[in-house]
């Protein structure tokens, strides 16, 4: 595996490969990585010639300056960690490689972002577009490799590339669990041992939300799921939603006959957890 810092070096090693009739894959990411990261690279590594994987943590994404700071880096033990998924090559540019100048480009995904992390979080799509976009023209991957994780992601992703004509395939993978049901995911690491204890609540109440579906109505599932997440005292709603799975709207009804998700934002602490699940 090669590790290159700079888009220079990334596009000289990407065309030789190219020239070798290799296809692409690039699995993005922002580091801290674990096995949620890196079943999307051991798949990237199964479906193209060469993989390659981005460290990079975002500061445009980021609308809580806190959350930035907080956030974990671990570049040297991630090194290791795509060694051994079978990583080709790992790119962990600087700020400066990645925006030489600021990027002022605003993005529109029409109605997708208005809901759920992009209410909650504003600017974070248009910053996630922003990386997203540099990244992919650098890398100029076939494929590229996003986790249902973050749901909402994949649909902003998806739709960027569909508007920009971009001549790449998103590939979606599923979200990976720890055994008590924790979605995987970098901010664990930031969790204490009580607010760690009391996560795997919200998993368990997505599911038991799958089990609700066909017995109660919309309003009655929001309110038994709020209450189970705030009976911990470790745990805050931010929110709960079911929306179209394509459309990413809220549905009126549970009988509504589009694919339904149940998407939910938490906060442990300052640390905030999302986790989402098909409810039909
Ligand atoms: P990051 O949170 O590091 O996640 C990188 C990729 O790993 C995303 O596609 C995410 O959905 C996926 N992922 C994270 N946890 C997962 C899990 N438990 N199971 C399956 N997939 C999981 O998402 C980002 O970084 C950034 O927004 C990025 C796209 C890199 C742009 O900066």
């Amino acid at each position: 595996m090669k590790v290159v810092k700079t888009v220079e070096e990334l596009r000289q090693l990407l065309s030789e490969e190219k020239s070798k009739g290799k296809t692409v894959g690039f699995v993005p990411t922002m580091g801290a990585l674990h096995r949620g990261h890196l079943s999307l690279v051991q798949r990237c590594k199964k479906e193209c010639g060469a993989a390659v994987v981005s460290i990079f943590v975002n500061p445009t994404q980021f609308n809580d300056k806190g959350d930035l700071a907080r956030y974990p880096r671990t570049l040297a033990a991630d090194v290791q960690l795509l060694q051994t998924a079978g990583c080709d090559v790992a790119f962990a540019p600087s700020e400066a490689e990645v925006y030489p100048e600021p990027d002022t480009r605003v993005f529109d995904f029409g109605p997708l972002d208005r809901v759920m992390e992009g209410a909650h979080r504003p600017g974070h799509f248009n910053g996630v577009a922003q990386v997203v976009s540099r990244l992919l023209d650098v890398v100029q991957p076939n494929y590229a490799y996003f986790g249902e994780k973050d749901f909402q992601q994949l649909a902003v992703v998806s739709e960027m590339v569909r508007r920009l004509g971009l001549p790449v395939e998103i590939v979606r993978c599923p979200i990976v669990r720890e055994a008590d049901g924790l979605a995987l995911s970098s901010r664990n690491a930031l969790l204490t041992p009580e607010q760690r204890a009391a996560a795997p609540l919200i998993a368990k109440t997505l599911f038991a939300a799958v089990d609700m579906v066909c017995s109660v109505d919309l309003a009655a599932l929001k309110k038994l799921v709020a209450d189970a997440i705030n009976a911990s005292e470790q745990l805050k709603l931010e929110y709960f939603e079911v929306v179209c799975a394509r459309t990413l709207q809220p549905v009126a009804s549970l009988d509504d006959d589009c694919a339904k998700q149940a998407c939910i934002a938490v906060h442990a602490g300052k640390v905030r957890l999302i986790d989402n699940v098909r409810l039909t």
